[in-house]
């Protein structure tokens, strides 16, 4: 498997783990599961740190056009605002029904601005 590849496949299986906890925590509803709760959250730190040391690799090497400064702009727009969003929900207090929403809708859209990026990056 060549490099791109690989990229692909690690940040399609890193997003594939966080929505099937997302999921599982979602059914097994307030309070959450503790176990669920952190694998679900460390999941989503380690598809940060991995897609900003992708970005951060091939900046060095090259200068961006405008769809890939979009693509990395929409991604990173799209996972601060499931961080917020997801710490909103985890809280004790009772949220706007918008907070739970937004954590609902965000991620198909960073599913797409990422494979989008990572096809504009590894064309
Ligand atoms: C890449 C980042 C993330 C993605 C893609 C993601 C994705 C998801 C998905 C798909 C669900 C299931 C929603 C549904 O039932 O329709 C979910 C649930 C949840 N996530 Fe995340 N998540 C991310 C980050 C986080 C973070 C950082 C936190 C906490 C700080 C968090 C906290 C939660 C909570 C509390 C729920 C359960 C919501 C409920 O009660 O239904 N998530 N997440």
């Amino acid at each position: 498997m060549n490099p791109n590849s690989l990229r692909m496949a690690v940040s399609a299986g890193l997003f594939l783990c966080i929505f099937v906890f997302g999921f599982w925590l979602s059914r097994a509803g307030k309070p959450y599961n503790g176990i669920i709760f952190t694998i679900h959250k460390l999941l989503a730190l380690g598809a940060v740190i991995y897609l900003a040391a992708t970005v951060y690799q091939v900046q060095q090497l090259a200068t961006f056009n405008p769809a890939q400064v979009l693509c990395t702009a929409l991604t990173a727009v799209c996972f601060l605002a499931l961080f917020v969003s997801g710490a909103l929900l985890s809280l004790d207090k009772a949220m706007p029904p918008v907070v739970l929403r937004l954590h609902q809708a965000a991620p198909y859209l960073a599913v797409l601005s990422t494979l989008g990026g990572l096809a504009f990056l590894f064309p």
